[in-house]
């Protein structure tokens, strides 16, 4: 399976959160500043992921590539996306970028895999959150860095279940680790 990991960083723990993803998909990373087209479309499942910024907002060079985005055939695919926030200080915003990727993509007629349960986090409101689930992966680097390396490895294994047809697009698995 081809994996895509594009994703844009402001100080680095989105990327550092890419490599992981990638290193145990076998998947490779682009930073969306130098993604070009076919990055987007030369795989069988991308993943995309952004930090949240300002109060709420997707990430600068993501926030200047959504053109770029918009013209991909994203018809019918599988699109994964993982997104870094602090429930703590940003509590009524905690991912929201990671929101507009999702409503972005899910226009674009993607297949959104890879949901994960809130168990665990503590925030307010949230736009990654879709009938009581993340779409996607959702990290706190700032108050629960002790939680990144469970939880993406959890994912990663559902998305690898996706894949193999083990698990259906839409279900949400329950992570061995939560309370
Ligand atoms: C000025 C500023 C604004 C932020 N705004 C939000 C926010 O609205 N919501 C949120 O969940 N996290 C917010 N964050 C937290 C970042 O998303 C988080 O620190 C992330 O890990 C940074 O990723 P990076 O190292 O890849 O840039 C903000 C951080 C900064 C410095």
């Amino acid at each position: 399976m081809r994996v895509t990991v594009i994703y844009g960083t402001d100080n680095g723990n989105t990327r550092s959160v890419a490599e992981q993803i990638a290193s145990q998909i076998d998947g490779k990373t682009i930073e969306i500043s130098a993604a070009t087209h076919s990055d987007f479309e030369d795989c069988d499942l991308l993943i995309l992921g952004t930090l949240t910024c300002g109060y709420g907002d997707l990430q600068s060079d993501w926030e200047s590539r959504l053109g770029i985005l918009a013209t991909v055939n994203l018809t019918g695919r599988r699109v994964a996306l993982f997104g870094l926030g602090d429930q703590i200080t940003y509590a009524d915003t905690f991912a929201d970028g990671r929101g507009e990727l999702y409503e972005q993509v899910v226009g674009q007629g993607a297949v959104v895999i890879g949901s994960t349960p809130t168990t665990g986090y503590d925030y307010f409101a949230s736009r990654a959150v879709q009938d009581d689930v993340f779409v996607g992966l959702v990290l706190d680097e700032d108050t629960q860095q002790e939680e990144t390396e469970g939880r993406i490895a959890f994912w990663v294994a559902s998305l690898k279940m996706v894949a193999a047809g083990e698990l259906g697009a839409q279900q949400t698995p329950q992570p061995h680790y939560a309370n």
